[in-house]
């Protein structure tokens, strides 16, 4: 079906296109994959990957587990959020951690309970319990609002609360439930590399042949896959 296309395709070119960036990196240990995951994507929310890069190594030398950093004080956390912006965000990491480690340490390990800890909404949820733990569950951002409106055509208005709710469903319908987390990871990359805001390369897009924006504007030169 296309929907399978479109996994396989996706897959397929992150597996050679994915970036090695450093909250990338293989790791055993579920509670360290979860804590790297969370740092990693909350730094992400509003800051570009080339500038969290140095945060973030940074970040996981001082503080390598989420005890470490449950045991930082605000300055310190502080401090080494400086530059990155949005400070509530350095904030909810910390009063998360805290929390996570009074709990007895345990990472929550699945959406329903991550979305419990205060600062980890539905995309940080989603990105935690798809990357670390294999949760077959979407995460839409930016990025992926615009890739799936190419794909489907879709001209709404992203910033309307229903239009962002129908996101949700599409890429819970698009998800791969093997590799969740590599397909939702490839569908966000595919948006910030590929899939741009005002120069699309759609002749190098995996999933070009699914695109219905892109076969429309062949069809009628009059639109154009940015429009969308
Ligand atoms: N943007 C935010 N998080 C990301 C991730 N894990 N992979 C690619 N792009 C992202």
């Amino acid at each position: 079906t296309e929907i399978k296309q479109i996994r396989v395709s996706l897959l397929g070119w992150y597996g050679l296109n994915r970036r090695d960036l450093p909250w990338r990196q293989p790791e055993d240990d579920v509670e360290k994959r979860a804590y790297r995951v969370w740092v990693s994507e909350v730094m992400l929310q509003q800051t570009r990957v080339q500038t969290v890069i140095q945060y973030f190594e940074r970040w996981m030398n001082k503080w390598p587990t989420i005890r470490h950093l449950s045991e930082a004080s605000m300055e310190e956390v502080n401090e080494m959020w400086a530059g990155l912006g949005y400070y509530r965000r350095a904030r909810y990491l910390f009063e998360g951690a805290k929390m996570i480690v009074s709990e007895g340490c345990q990472f929550p390990k699945t959406v329903s309970s991550l979305r419990k800890v205060p600062g980890i909404g539905e995309y940080t949820a989603g990105a935690i319990g798809s990357i670390a733990f294999k949760e077959v569950v979407p995460v839409v951002d930016g990025n992926v609002v615009r890739v799936i409106s190419r794909l489907k055509a879709i001209s709404a208005n992203p910033k309307d609360s229903i239009t962002v709710k129908k996101f949700w469903e599409l890429a819970a319908q698009l998800v791969d439930p093997f590799e969740p987390g590599d397909f939702n990871q490839a569908l966000m990359e595919l948006g910030a590399t590929v899939c741009t805001p005002s120069s699309p390369s759609c002749s190098s897009c995996p999933v070009s042949d699914q695109c219905r924006a892109l076969s429309i504007s062949r069809h009628d030169s009059s639109v154009s896959v940015t429009d969308y």
